[in-house]
């Protein structure tokens, strides 16, 4: 029986943080409660390529990648190598950085939708200045939104139109404590792979929608026309498209879901691992929507330090030079191929599905069984044999096919031990960590 990782430095730490930081993290998904809590690491002490160690000194295969804000792995040698010479030269200049025009031509080079270019630190903040740019070009305010795109107030009102108990989208359980009233009803959600009921929302709103901002796929590519469909509905009803590139960006193509599914928006959001752990973000966007922005107030201190920059063209370039398309999708292939093995040699139900971009985990339970109870077993088996993860995968260039393995001998360990609680019906016997709870809801699965 392998034990239980010691994680009491980790937890020590987390109660502290309880007294000092509200909500303990900045991140909500880097919040214990995420996890199998009392069993998963909490916090970090260094990361390198594929592993991290904790500050108990444990050392884990990594499978979450910083919310996926890593794809070439961890303390990437390249990428660092960069950021530190410029750091040499100074992170932050007086003037103008001529890596922001180098960085965009690289943009302008890779993402189809890209003909202009705005910088920002992260992906919600993105998401606010293209939601920004779109009302002031169209004059309209109204925003459709299908997906999640940060905290910010533009966004969050939607959750003035939903009762925040009924599970219902846009975010079950989370309400717009702190957001203007007045923002209430300017932004509508609807729902992925429902062409009728967006249609219906343009048409009841006609003249006032400025934007559709849509993530355009997670796990699964989109339904074969779909995006199409988006895109001709935002043409005739004069509505500014925009995908929110932020977490399916990057790694299932260079160019973004849009580069595989052929549809180029008006504008795109793109973060995360565009700078493999640097802050960065960006909007995109044709010449005619993003050039009215010189007229806007969007303006802050650190969006073009070098640091961001430096890291962002690095990655870019060290993603084309490493054929990161083909090596991300064998990876992701091995991987999921491996762990729908484990779950037939353990005799559960369920499979590995997805794009090898973020291959997920689907358990088909029993009528009665408590999926959550279910998720947060695998996380708790898994963290307790060295692998840290969720029931989704992000996978990174420097994952080896050791650390494939070494994933696929756990999952087939903890979907063992799932099999045996459901069998004898021993779930909550099983279960050392408490209860995770869901991360919010976003629409595009
Ligand atoms: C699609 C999408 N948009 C926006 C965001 C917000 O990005 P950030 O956390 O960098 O503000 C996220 C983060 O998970 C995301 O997945």
């Amino acid at each position: 029986m392998t034990h239980f990782p010691d994680v009491s430095q980790s937890q020590a730490l987390y109660k502290r943080a309880g007294e000092l930081i509200p909500g303990w993290t900045q991140l909500i998904s880097r919040r214990a409660d995420q996890f199998a809590q009392g069993v998963s690491p909490i916090y970090a002490n260094r990361a390198s390529g594929s592993h991290f160690v904790d500050i108990d000194e444990n050392q884990y295969v990594d499978w979450v990648n910083a919310v996926g804000a890593i794809i070439l792995g961890h303390a990437d040698p390249v990428v660092d190598a960069a950021v530190k010479e410029q750091i040499n030269r100074g992170s932050l200049y007086t003037l103008n950085s001529p890596l922001e025009i180098d960085l965009a031509e690289e943009l302008c080079q890779t993402i189809p939708s890209a003909q202009m270019v705005r910088y920002t630190k992260g992906g919600g903040e993105a998401c606010a200045v293209a939601a920004r740019i779109a009302r002031g070009t169209t004059g309209r305010d109204k925003i459709l939104f299908c997906g999640y795109h940060g905290w910010q107030d533009w966004y969050q009102a939607a959750n003035f139109g939903v009762d925040p108990d009924s599970g219902e989208y846009p975010f079950a359980g989370i309400e717009p404590i702190g957001v203007p009233r007045a923002l209430a009803g300017t932004v509508l959600p609807f729902r992925y792979g429902d062409l009728a009921m967006l249609e219906a929302l343009l048409t009841a709103h006609t003249g006032e929608v400025a934007a559709i901002m849509m993530e355009p796929a997670r796990s699964e590519l989109p339904p074969a026309g779909y995006l199409a469909g988006v895109q001709a509905l935002a043409r005739k009803h004069g509505v500014v498209l925009i995908f929110d590139e932020v977490s399916c960006g990057w790694r299932q193509a260079i160019g973004g879901i849009q580069s595989v599914v052929g549809v180029t928006p008006d504008m795109t959001v793109i973060a995360k691992a565009m700078s493999n752990g640097y802050a960065m973000g960006a909007v995109v966007g044709s010449h005619e929507v993003m050039a009215p922005a010189a007229r806007m107030f969007i303006s802050s201190s650190y969006w073009s330090d070098n640091i961001g920059l430096i890291a962002s063209l690095t990655t870019i370039r060290e993603l084309k030079r490493r054929d990161s398309e083909r090596v991300l999708r064998e990876i992701g292939e091995r991987l999921r191929s491996g762990l729908n093995q484990a779950f037939i040699a353990a005799g559960l139900n369920g499979r590995c599905a997805g794009i090898f971009a973020n291959p997920y985990l689907a358990f088909d339970l029993p009528n009665g069984v408590d999926g959550r109870k279910v998720s947060t077993l695998f996380v708790q088996e898994m963290a307790r044999r060295g692998v840290h993860t969720g029931t989704s995968f992000k996978a990174t260039l420097a994952h080896t096919p050791s650390d494939i393995d070494q994933t696929v001998t756990a999952a087939a360990a903890a979907f063992r031990v799932i099999q045996s609680g459901l069998e004898n019906n021993s779930l909550d016997a099983l279960l050392v960590a408490d209860i995770k709870k869901e991360p919010f809801r976003r629409q595009v699965q």
